[in-house]
C-alpha cells in the first residue's frame, strides 16, 4: 500500500547557495522518530521561523527542511501512555521546527517531553495566535509579577510593540490591570498599539538615549524588552528603584552597552526569558495563565490567518518589517 502523504513547506539550499521555499508533499516516513505523531491544524509564524527560512544556520543547520516551532493539533498516535489519539495537544519550543521537521507540515513527531496537552478553555487556533511570541509575552509578565511588579507601582513599557511578543504582553499587561508604553518606530501603528490597550505611544528615539549617562530619569516600574542593544540599556538606565526588565530578544542588537550603576544603585532587575527550554511546571503555569486569567478577548485584532501557499508572502513581510500581531497557518484537515 502507498504510504500516506502531507503537505509541508520544505526549504531547500539551491546550488547557487540560495534558499527556496516550496510546498511538497512529504512521507510519514521522513519524519524523525519520537513516541507522539500530532496531525496539524494551526501553526504560527515568528521571527525564528522566519530565520530557519531563509537559511540561518544559527537555527537550522541542516536543509531541506520543514520550519515551524510552533504546532497545534491532534495526537494522532502515541506511544507514551501520557497521550493517546484524539488529545487536542501544542507543541511549541524545544527543537521544533529548528533541526526537527516542524509546523509547517500536517504532520510532525516530537519526544512526548515536548508535548503540552491543550488547556480547557483554549482552541486550536487561539493556542497558535499566542504560539511561542504569546508564550513567550506571557511567561516576561509571569517573571515580571514574580518579580513583585504591581500595577500600582508605575508604567510598564513594551518594545517591539507591534511584533508578536510585543502585541501579545500589551494586551496580557493591560488585562492584568497595568498602564503600558509601548514603544514604535518602525511603521506608525499608534492607532494599533491603542487598540490593545496602551496608554502612551514613544517613538525609537525617545526609548534610546546615546548621551552614555550611567543613569536617567526614573521612569519605568518594568519593561518587556524584545529589542536589546541600546533600547534595552536605555529601559534599564530608566528603571524606578527596583524595577525589574525582562529580555527576549535581540531585533535591534544583541549588544548590551551598559555599566553595573542600575543594579548596583537603583537595585534594577534583569530578567532573561528563555521560552525554549522552559521548564515543564512553569510551562503549563504560563499555558494555564494565558487560558485563565489572562485570556483576551480581542485574539483575531492581533490576528491574520494564512494557508501553506501563503506564507511565503508573509514570511517576505516581516524581512521587510511591514508584519504586525500575529499570523497563524491553517494547516489543511
Ligand atoms: N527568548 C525567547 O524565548 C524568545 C521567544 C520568542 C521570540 N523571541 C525574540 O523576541 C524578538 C521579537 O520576536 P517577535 O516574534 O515579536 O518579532 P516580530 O513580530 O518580528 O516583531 C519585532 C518588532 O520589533 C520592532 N523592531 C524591529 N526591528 C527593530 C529595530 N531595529 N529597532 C527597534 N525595534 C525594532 C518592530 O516593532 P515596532 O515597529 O513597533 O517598533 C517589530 O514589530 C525576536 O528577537 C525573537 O527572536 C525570543
Amino acid at each position: 500500500m502507498a504510504e500516506k502523504k502531507f503537505k509541508a513547506m520544505v526549504v531547500r539550499e539551491e546550488k547557487d547557495g540560495r534558499f527556496s521555499r516550496k510546498v511538497e508533499e512529504r512521507t510519514i516516513s521522513s519524519l524523525p522518530p519520537g513516541d507522539v505523531l500530532v496531525k496539524v491544524r494551526y501553526s504560527s509564524l515568528n521571527y525564528k521561523d522566519v530565520l530557519s527560512a531563509i537559511g540561518n544556520r544559527g537555527v537550522t543547520k541542516d536543509y531541506p527542511h520543514t520550519p515551524g516551532i510552533d504546532a497545534a493539533g491532534v495526537v494522532e498516535e502515541s506511544s507514551d501512555p501520557g497521550f493517546k489519539p484524539g488529545d487536542a495537544v501544542i507543541v511549541t519550543s524545544y527543537d521544533l521546527g529548528m533541526n526537527t521537521s516542524g509546523g509547517y507540515g500536517q504532520y510532525i513527531r516530537v519526544p512526548a517531553g515536548w508535548v503540552v496537552k491543550l488547556p480547557r478553555n483554549l482552541t486550536l487556533r487561539e493556542s497558535m495566535i499566542y504560539g511561542t511570541a504569546g508564550f513567550t509575552a506571557a511567561l516576561s509578565v509571569h517573571r515580571l509579577v514574580e518579580h513583585g511588579i504591581k500595577p500600582d507601582q508605575g508604567t510598564i513599557l513594551v518594545s517591539g510593540a507591534t511584533g508578536g511578543v510585543g502585541s501579545i504582553a500589551v494586551s496580557i499587561l493591560v488585562k492584568a490591570g497595568y498602564q503600558v508604553a509601548a514603544v514604535n518606530g518602525i511603521v506608525d501603528e499608534t492607532a494599533y498599539l491603542r487598540t490593545l490597550g496602551a496608554r502612551e505611544v514613544i517613538s525609537i528615539e525617545e526609548a534610546t538615549d546615546t548621551s552614555g549617562r550611567p543613569l536617567l530619569k526614573a521612569r519605568w516600574a518594568g519593561a518587556v524588552d524584545t529589542v536589546g542593544g541600546i533600547m534595552l540599556s536605555t529601559t534599564i538606565r530608566s528603571l524606578q528603584y527596583g524595577g525589574a526588565v525582562t529580555c527576549c530578544g535581540n531585533v535591534g542588537s544583541h549588544d548590551l552597552p551598559l555599566n553595573v550603576y542600575p543594579f548596583i544603585i537603583r537595585g534594577a532587575v534583569l530578567v532573561g526569558i528563555d521560552s525554549q527550554n522552559c521548564p515543564m511546571p512553569m510551562r503549563q503555569t504560563v499555558w494555564d495563565r494565558i487560558a485563565g486569567e489572562w485570556k483576551l478577548g480581542h485574539l483575531d485584532q492581533i490576528t491574520t490567518e494564512t494557508s501553506l501557499e501563503g506564507l511565503g508572502e508573509k514570511i517576505d513581510m516581516v524581512l521587510e518589517k511591514k508584519h504586525r500581531g500575529r499570523t497563524i497557518v491553517s494547516l489543511p484537515e
